[in-house]
């Protein structure tokens, strides 16, 4: 990751080492705060934000599950503002393909309750480049994890709540340790559910599959966006449930994530997908999504949302 100028926060470009918070701060101590990831493309018209809308309303969504109220520095701020300032944070720094805003409870008490915290919003913009790091574009070696999924019933999993991703990091932390780019988690029920930052689809018998939502994944716009595509090339795609030996033993693997973007998966748990390397359904999409997500496809304008 490459670090930038500047930082929006409480609604002031400030030094990246000026975004400073509390040590007392709530989120820091209890994981009480939202983000997104969103994904900056350079394309023909200058850059653009990939389906800024729904990120921004899945992070409004979140701060209402949160009962987080977006007023920070004694201004309330509205989904409008909130997109104007992930833009501004995009155009006032330089290379950017990621964005990251995070609204938390800040405040210098120690407690755990959250009500009458005061708020923030940080809005980070970086260079980050491949997510799975050099080489994965060859494929990623995942594994399965032994760490679930956090479920509906103790998280609210549709949302991107900071705290919940401890879990994540356990997972991503037991893939690495194996020598894995990725984990996958099963959900308390033993189905697949997704990766610790992607959600994951399967080729099988001639269809693609996808963990359907109560499976308690996080809706991800990347995987929205890539049911649309690939039903709109004629694949047929069940939103479903599915166990690891399915997972294992099926002819295709590829995650997905704003960060990682189309990412095909070669191996889980050292076992070889197919041959062991990329199949042509995930190679066509990821060469269909970095198309659109670049701005040389027509019909899928709409998603992005031009900067300047
Ligand atoms: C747990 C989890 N699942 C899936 C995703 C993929 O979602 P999206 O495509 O919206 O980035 C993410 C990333 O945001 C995530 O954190």
């Amino acid at each position: 990751m490459d670090k930038t100028e500047k930082i929006w926060l409480d609604g002031k470009m400030v030094k990246w080492e000026d975004a400073k918070v509390h040590v007392l701060s709530h989120a820091l101590n209890y994981g009480t705060g939202v983000f997104e990831g969103i994904r900056v493309y350079q394309t023909p018209k200058g850059p653009a934000v990939f389906r800024l809308k729904d990120h921004v309303k899945r992070l409004m969504d979140g701060c209402k599950f949160m009962g987080i109220d977006l007023e920070f520095a004694g201004k309330k701020y509205g989904f409008d503002d909130i997109m104007e300032a992930i833009k501004q944070t995009v155009r006032e720094n330089k290379n950017v393909d990621y964005v990251k805003p995070c609204i938390f409870l800040s405040g210098e008490e120690v407690g755990l309750n959250p009500v009458g915290v005061p708020v923030s919003m940080a809005i980070t913009a970086i260079h980050m480049g491949e997510y799975l790091g050099k080489g994965a574009d060859k494929g990623a070696k995942i594994i399965v994890s032994s760490w679930h999924r956090p479920d509906n019933l103790c998280a609210p999993a549709g949302a991107k709540v900071n705290g919940v991703y401890a879990t994540s990091c356990l997972a991503k932390r037991e893939a690495v340790t194996r020598g894995a780019s990725e984990a996958v988690m099963l959900n308390s029920n033993g189905l697949v559910g997704e990766c610790t930052g992607e959600n994951i689809f399967i080729y099988r018998q001639g269809k693609i599959m996808t963990p359907k939502p109560s499976n308690s994944i996080l809706q991800g716009i990347t995987r929205n966006s890539l049911v649309q595509v690939a039903r709109d090339l004629g694949f047929t795609v069940e939103e479903t449930d599915f166990c690891r030996t399915e997972l294992t033993t099926a002819d295709e693997v590829w995650m997905t994530g704003t960060a990682a973007e189309v990412a095909p998966v070669t191996y889980v748990d050292e076992r070889p997908i197919g041959d062991g390397t990329i199949g042509p359904v995930a190679s066509k999409l990821r060469a269909r999504f970095a198309d659109i997500v670049r701005g040389k496809v027509p019909e899928y304008d709409a998603w992005l949302d031009y900067v300047n």
